[in-house]
């Protein structure tokens, strides 16, 4: 995958602020694939990145702000708590966010801890919207006069070949639980791809949910606003809008329940009868029994041991295991054995 390579900043504007894109339209075909793929098979299943449309991306805003969805605000205040603890144990000079969405608190808190440490000189964004990347640029360099912004628009999976060379001890952040996301298996291999890019003197800083009382979890994801609902449902309306489907939106319901053996809050949509929906732009008709489910994301819950485990596998060690009070969430720093 031969990515090309684009300078997007002009070069008046921000001496200490680059940006460089590598995502290019012909690759992200990706829904019509993953669609053409993960519903023709006999468990139908899609990944969730197609759930963060722009409508997708504020409700799940929205779902940050619900009473019941404690694991945004959880590690915000874990960062925030022990910010000054993450500076000092990886004296790092660069933050490296690797899907760091918009500048929000957790970003404000590291790079506030690592300047008030002395040593923070650049911040790294990975994200897939080049808009993201853009303005957390502008408004870090603004709060952090000096601040090194090498920004990078694309794909964790696909495109940290890219990072720049450190200069420094660097943390690498993978945060929001989002690692939870990944089945057991792709987990594995991305860790494993990360630890191979790290240096010895790196650290992996890593936010994951974790395993608790079932009705919590399941909560968590069945908020009573109905956020969560909406959010789940909405990549029906993607698929309506982005590949001329005619999925029935109200034919569907939202299902999220804690599967105890896995480990994972499983999210589904279930249809309420037997239907044909058809997705125009790829000639298909897909038909669903009534009370099919599709699959649309998996937050896996963790336990300190399985964690031990995931890093171990990837040639990493745990190194500070910070929770909250009510051990509902950890950030973990992890770096090369
Ligand atoms: C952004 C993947 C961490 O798994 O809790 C929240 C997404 N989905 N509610 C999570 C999500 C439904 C969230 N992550």
């Amino acid at each position: 995958m031969t990515a090309q390579r684009r300078a997007l900043a002009p070069p008046e504007v921000e001496t200490h602020v680059e940006l460089h894109s590598y995502l290019r339209a012909e690759e992200e075909r990706s829904l019509a694939d993953d669609v053409l793929d993960g519903l023709t098979r006999p468990f139908k299943e899609l990944p969730p990145k197609h759930l963060y449309d722009a409508h997708g991306s504020a409700l799940f805003d929205a779902i940050c702000e619900q009473p019941e969805y404690y694991p945004t605000r959880t590690e915000t205040a874990i960062l925030h708590e022990r910010g000054d603890e993450i500076a000092a144990a990886t004296g790092a000079v660069e933050l490296v966010e690797l899907g760091a969405g918009s500048v929000d608190a957790k970003t404000r808190a590291l790079l506030g801890a690592l300047a008030h440490a002395g040593t923070l000189r650049r911040y790294v964004p990975v994200d897939v919207s080049e808009t993201t990347v853009r303005a957390s640029a502008q408004e870090l360099v603004a709060e952090h006069p000096g601040l090194e912004v090498h920004g990078i628009v694309g794909d964790i999976e696909r495109h940290l070949d890219h990072l720049p060379e450190p200069t420094g001890p660097r943390v690498l952040a993978f945060l929001g639980g989002t690692v939870g996301n990944f089945l057991p298996g792709a987990r594995r291999r991305f860790l494993r791809d990360l630890a191979g890019r790290m240096d010895p003197d790196d650290h992996l800083l890593l936010g994951t949910d974790l395993v608790k009382d079932p009705a919590v979890l399941e909560a968590a994801y069945n908020d009573a606003a109905g956020v969560t609902a909406a959010f789940n449902r909405n990549v029906l309306t993607v698929m309506n809008r982005e590949l001329r489907a005619d999925f029935d939106v109200d034919a569907f319901e939202h299902v999220a329940f804690f599967d105890r053996d896995r480990e994972w809050v499983d999210l589904r949509l279930r249809a309420l009868t037997r239907q044909c929906v058809n997705v125009r732009a790829l000639d298909l008709a897909i038909d669903f029994r009534a009370r099919e489910e599709m699959r649309t994301e998996i937050s896996t819950k963790f336990t300190r041991e399985r964690l031990e485990g995931d890093l171990a596998a990837a040639g990493l060690h745990l190194a500070h295991w910070l929770t909250d009070p009510d051990d509902l969430y950890a950030v973990s720093l992890a770096r090369p054995r």
